[in-house]
C-alpha cells in the first residue's frame, strides 16, 4: 500500500508545530501502525531528517506508552485497542492518515507526538497505593475476597494510564482515570484503612493538574482500550461524598 501521513511535527515544547506531509511506500496490510511509523522514521533518517518522536515500549497492550490520535480520534479506529494494537490492514491504499498529539493543557507537548503524562503519575502520587502492609504473596491470596468483588477490582485495575481519556473529553477531565485507580483500590480490604483520604488527595490533585471537570458525555468510556466503564467515575462522586461526610 501506498499511506499519506499528515504528522504534526513539532520541535519541542516551547516550538510552533505544525501538519507535514509524508508518504510511506510499500506498506504491508499485515504491518502494525507503529511498524509503518518505523519504515517512515527510517526512510526519515536515511535522507537526514529528523524522524518523527511517537512513545511505544511493550507493543502489546498493556503498558499504556502509546498513543495519539489517528483521524482525531486517540488510538485509531478500532474499539478497545491501543494504537499499538493497529493494524495496517484497517486502511486502504491510497488513504490519507492525520497524525496529532494528545491536545490537554495537563498534557504538555514535548515533541511530535510525545506528550507529558507525569501529570498521571502525580495523581497516582497522591493516593494510588496502600501502605498497608499485606505481606508476601501467599498471605495476601490468604486475605478472602469474595469473587465478584474481585472482579470488579480487577476491572478497574486494568487502566493502563494512556491518557485517552483526557484527549477524547472535550474538557480534558481525567476523572475516568482517576476514578478507575480510586474505585479499584476502595472495593478490596487492602485498599480501606487510606480510602478517605484517597479519594480526596487524589480528586485535588487531578483538579490542581489543570485537568477539566466530567462532561458526562462519555467519549472517555468509548476510547478507553481497556473499556474501562462510566460506572468509576459513579463510584469515584459517591466515594467523596461518603469521605467528606466522614471527615466531617
Ligand atoms: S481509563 Fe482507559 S483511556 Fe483512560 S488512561 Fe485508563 S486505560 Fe487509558
Ligand atoms: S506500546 Fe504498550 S500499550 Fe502500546
Amino acid at each position: 500500500m501506498r499511506i499519506h501521513l499528515r504528522v504534526w511535527r513539532q520541535a519541542g515544547p516551547q516550538a510552533a508545530g505544525s501538519f507535514q506531509l509524508y508518504t510511506a511506500e510499500n506498506i504491508s496490510a499485515n504491518m502494525s501502525f507503529l511498524e509503518m511509523l518505523d519504515v517512515v522514521n527510517d526512510q526519515l533518517i536515511t535522507k537526514g531528517a529528523e524522524p518523527i518522536a511517537f512513545d511505544s515500549d511493550c507493543r502489546e497492550g498493556i503498558c499504556g506508552t502509546c498513543g495519539f490520535l489517528v483521524d482525531g480520534r486517540p488510538h485509531g479506529p478500532d474499539p478497545c485497542s491501543t494504537v499499538c494494537q493497529l493494524h495496517m490492514r484497517r486502511f486502504k491504499d491510497g488513504d490519507t492518515i492525520t497524525l496529532e498529539p494528545w491536545r490537554a493543557k495537563a498534557f504538555p507537548i514535548v515533541r511530535d507526538l510525545v506528550v507529558d503524562r507525569s501529570a498521571f503519575d502525580r495523581i497516582i502520587q497522591a493516593g494510588g497505593y496502600t501502605s498497608v502492609n499485606t505481606g508476601g504473596a501467599p498471605d495476601a491470596n490468604a486475605i478472602p475476597i469474595a469473587k465478584p468483588v474481585a472482579e470488579a477490582a480487577f476491572d478497574s485495575a486494568q487502566c493502563i494510564g494512556c491518557g485517552a481519556c483526557v484527549a477524547a473529553c472535550k474538557n480534558a477531565s481525567a476523572a475516568l482515570f482517576t476514578s478507575a485507580k480510586i474505585t479499584h483500590l476502595a472495593l478490596l480490604p487492602q485498599g480501606q484503612v487510606e480510602r478517605s483520604t484517597r479519594v480526596i488527595d487524589m480528586v485535588e490533585r487531578m483538579d490542581a493538574e489543570g485537568f477539566g471537570a466530567c462532561s458526562n458525555e462519555g467519549e472517555c468510556e468509548a476510547v478507553c482500550p481497556k473499556g474501562i466503564s462510566l460506572n468509576n467515575i459513579a463510584t469515584m462522586n459517591h466515594e467523596f461524598l461518603r469521605a467528606l461526610l466522614r471527615n466531617g
